[in-house]
């Protein structure tokens, strides 16, 4: 898979309804990621650095972490993104978190961080090892980088027999690789880290399973901020019927079988910044 241009916009887009989505996937996500971040060393007292940092999740169960005597620095370079996760920090009562407006190969500082962490993000940069070493610079001898990222293989290998959830996480799946995004961004990371100069990282693979409505909604709601991905690669809708009640019948087949489903498989690697 061939990387994004760097200056090509985030391919679900910038619009209120997909910091909204991502602000839902990152509360069912936020376990997951807080129990990443715990295994990898995250605690008490650090500076931890973000990158693509969203409309702040990760930075968010990042600054329970690190507690109010450490520091969270988001790093996003969508300035509506950047303008919402300020919000957000303030209204939750954070004053150990901040938001900084930059491509995250551009992140330029004085002072040494404990770690830098980030989640799907590596999976929509150009140069994935090139964007680790330089954050890796920003880190003190011994740091923490931990990065969590995709893998679409165990998802849709453990959709196939639902045909419409199949389809419709069929359709997510593709509209992203179209995009440039690398799906297979997790098992990546292993080579990733050892190109950008990292021991090899510990890892491990997570796959989320549910089927309340919220859950089984995911496929709906990433493709409304996917929509002029669909359109522009002239993707096929074939087997989707009515998108108005893609949803309910997407939950109706889910129920009927008495099932759960999974979701994307969440990659964490972890490794410390080696001696200089
Ligand atoms: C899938 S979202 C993930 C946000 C957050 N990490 C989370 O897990 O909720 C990816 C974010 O990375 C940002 N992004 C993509 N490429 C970027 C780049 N080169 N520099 C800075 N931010 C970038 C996008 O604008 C988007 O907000």
């Amino acid at each position: 898979m061939t990387g994004l241009n760097p200056n090509s916009p985030y391919p679900l887009g910038d619009s209120e309804a997909e910091h909204d989505r991502l602000i839902r996937q990152g509360a069912r996500l936020a376990p997951y990621t807080e129990r990443f971040l715990r295994q990898a060393g995250v605690g008490p007292n650090q500076h931890v650095l973000d990158l693509g940092s969203g409309v702040g999740e990760v930075a968010l169960v990042a600054a329970r972490l690190v507690g109010p005597a450490g520091e969270v620095v988001g790093v996003e370079r969508d300035m509506r993104s950047v303008a919402r996760a300020r919000l957000r920090a303030a209204e939750a009562g954070f004053h150990n978190v901040r938001f900084l407006p930059s491509d995250v190969s551009e992140v330029a500082g004085n002072s040494l961080f404990d770690a830098v962490v980030g989640r799907f993000i590596l999976m929509y940069v150009e140069d994935p090892p090139a964007v680790l070493r330089a954050a890796c610079h920003l880190v003190r001898p011994g740091g923490i980088v931990a990065f969590q990222e995709p893998s679409y293989a165990p998802f849709l290998l453990l959709s196939s027999h639902l045909p419409l959830w199949s389809r419709a996480v069929s359709l997510v799946h593709d509209a992203l690789r179209r995009s440039g995004a690398n799906t297979e961004m997790g098992f990546a990371l292993y080579q990733v880290f050892q190109e950008a100069r990292l021991p090899p990282p510990a890892m491990t693979l997570e796959v989320p399973l549910g089927n309340d409505a919220g859950f089984t909604a995911w496929p709906c709601d990433t493709l409304r901020s996917l929509w002029p991905q669909v359109q522009r690669h002239n993707l096929s809708l074939e087997g989707l019927g009515d998108l108005e009640t893609l949803r309910d019948r997407l939950h109706a087949e889910i129920a009927g079988a008495n099932a759960v489903v999974p979701w994307q498989g969440l990659v964490g690697a972890f490794s410390r910044v080696p001696a200089r």
